[in-house]
C-alpha cells in the first residue's frame, strides 16, 4: 500500500514519516510548499512540482494555520477515494479557535464561557459585566501567542483598543483558575493514545512548551479522555492534540490541534506517539481500500449527493461516515432520494451492533 505524508518538513513529521514507513510499503514525503492546487477546470486539479499528484491509499496532511485553505482543497480533490484521516473542512475548523467552539458547542462538548461581539463597544460592555481576571484570544493564534489576560476593566480595555487598530477578529472568554497548567490528549482514532499536563513557567499563566511551560506525565481519567475523543469526533479529526482546562466540574476543552507536534508528549510519556499514527493509518487504509474493492462493481454516491442513476429496484451503496448530531443518527440526503420514503409511512428498524436496517411497514 501507498501513502503520502504531506507536511512542512517538521521534526514531527520526520518521526511520523519514519513510522508510517514501517506499515506502508511505499511514502511518499511531499512538502506543502511545493503544491498548486487548480480551480475552474473540468474537475478540481492538485499538483506537486507542477505534475498531477498520483493516487495514494492513504494522505496524512497537515500544516499550520497558513495552510488551511490549501489542506483542504488538496483533501477535498482526494476525499472520496483516498483513506485520510482528517477531513477537509477539519482544516479550517481546527485552525480558527471560534469555529472549533462552535462545533463544540454543537455536541455539547464542555467549554469555558466565550464571547464573539461585532464591535469594540459591544465587547467593552461585555467587560463591564465579566468577572476578573478576563482572557482575550485571537482565534487563529497559537503557541499561547494569541493569548492575553486582563487582570481589571481598565487593562482589558486598553488591550481592545490596540486590538481594534489591527482589525483582526477576537474572542473574550472566561478565566478558568488551574494555576496556569493544562492537560493535552492526544487522540488516535477512538483512543487517547498519551497525554500530559503542561504546567507554566513562573509568572506565565499560559502552559505553551513555546511560552516556557514544562510537561510532565499526567494519567487521564475515562471521563475526560472520552471529552477529548467527542472533541475530536466533533471536528473530524481522526488525529489530533485535545487541550483542556481542568476545572472542579471536570475538563473544559479550549483548543483542538490538528497538526500537533510529537517531540514533547514523546519525551514526557515515553510512548511512541508516532509509531501509533503510522500503524492507525495502515489499519484505517486497509479497511478503506477492501471496502472500495467490495463495492466496486455496484454503484457508489457520497453524501454530497453526486451521481445516482440505476433503477429503482437495485440496491445502492454509499460509503460515507455516519453524521451524528447529539448521539442521534442523521442519514445522508441522497438516502431519501434513493428510498423514497415518506414523512407519514411507517418503518421498521432493525439494529444491532455494527448493522442498521430500514424497511417499509
Ligand atoms: N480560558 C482560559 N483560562 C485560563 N487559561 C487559559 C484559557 N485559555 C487559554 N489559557 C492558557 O493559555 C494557553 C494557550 O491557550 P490556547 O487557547 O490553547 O491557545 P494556543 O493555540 O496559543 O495554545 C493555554 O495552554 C492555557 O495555559
Ligand atoms: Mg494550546
Amino acid at each position: 500500500m501507498k501513502a503520502a505524508l504531506m507536511s512542512m518538513g517538521s521534526k514531527s513529521s520526520l518521526m511520523t514519516l519514519a513510522a508510517m514507513k514501517k506499515y506502508f510499503g511505499v511514502v511518499d514525503d511531499i512538502n506543502i510548499k511545493n503544491m498548486e492546487v487548480m480551480l475552474g477546470g473540468k474537475e478540481l486539479s492538485i499538483l506537486y512540482d507542477g505534475k498531477p499528484l498520483q493516487k495514494y491509499d492513504c494522505i496524512y496532511a497537515k500544516g499550520s494555520f497558513r495552510y488551511a485553505p490549501l489542506l483542504r482543497s488538496i483533501t477535498t480533490a482526494f476525499y472520496n477515494d483516498t483513506y485520510m484521516p482528517i477531513k477537509p473542512n477539519t482544516f479550517t475548523i481546527g485552525h480558527d479557535k471560534l469555529l472549533t467552539q462552535l462545533a463544540l458547542q454543537y455536541y455539547n462538548v464542555p467549554m469555558p464561557d466565550t464571547f464573539v461581539v461585532s464591535s469594540i463597544e459591544a465587547a467593552k460592555k461585555i467587560l463591564g459585566d465579566i468577572n476578573y481576571p478576563v482572557i482575550l484570544k485571537f482565534p487563529q493564534g497559537t503557541q499561547g501567542k494569541g493569548v492575553m489576560f486582563a487582570e481589571s476593566f481598565a487593562a482589558a480595555s486598553s488591550m481592545l483598543d490596540a486590538i481594534e487598530t489591527l482589525k483582526n477578529p477576537f474572542l473574550i472568554q472566561e478565566y478558568v483558575e488551574t494555576e496556569g497548567s493544562d492537560i493535552r490528549a492526544f487522540v488516535v482514532g477512538d483512543k487517547v493514545v498519551a497525554s500530559y499536563k503542561r504546567k507554566a513557567a513562573a509568572g506565565e499563566k499560559r502552559a505553551n512548551i513555546h511560552a516556557g511551560g514544562k510537561g510532565e506525565v499526567f494519567v487521564m481519567d475515562a471521563y475526560t479522555k472520552k471529552i477529548a475523543v467527542d472533541t475530536a469526533k466533533c471536528i473530524g479529526a481522526e488525529i489530533c492534540a485535545v487541550d483542556m482546562l481542568e476545572t472542579a466540574k471536570g475538563p473544559e476543552v479550549i483548543e483542538a490541534n490538528v497538526s500537533p507536534g510529537l517531540q514533547g508528549i514523546t519525551e514526557v510519556t515515553k510512548i511512541d506517539v508516532a509509531d501509533k499514527i503510522g500503524k492507525y493509518l495502515y489499519e484505517k487504509a486497509k479497511e478503506f481500500s477492501e471496502k472500495g474493492k467490495k463495492t466496486e462493481t455496484s454503484k457508489m454516491f457520497t453524501d454530497l449527493g453526486v451521481g445516482g442513476t440505476g433503477k429503482d429496484t437495485a440496491e445502492q451503496q454509499i460509503i460515507t461516515n455516519l453524521d451524528f448530531r447529539s448521539e442521534r443518527i442523521l442519514l445522508p440526503k441522497i438516502i431519501s432520494n434513493i428510498t423514497k420514503f415518506d414523512e407519514k409511512e411507517d418503518v421498521v428498524i432493525k439494529a444491532k451492533k455494527g448493522k442498521i436496517i430500514v424497511e417499509k411497514y
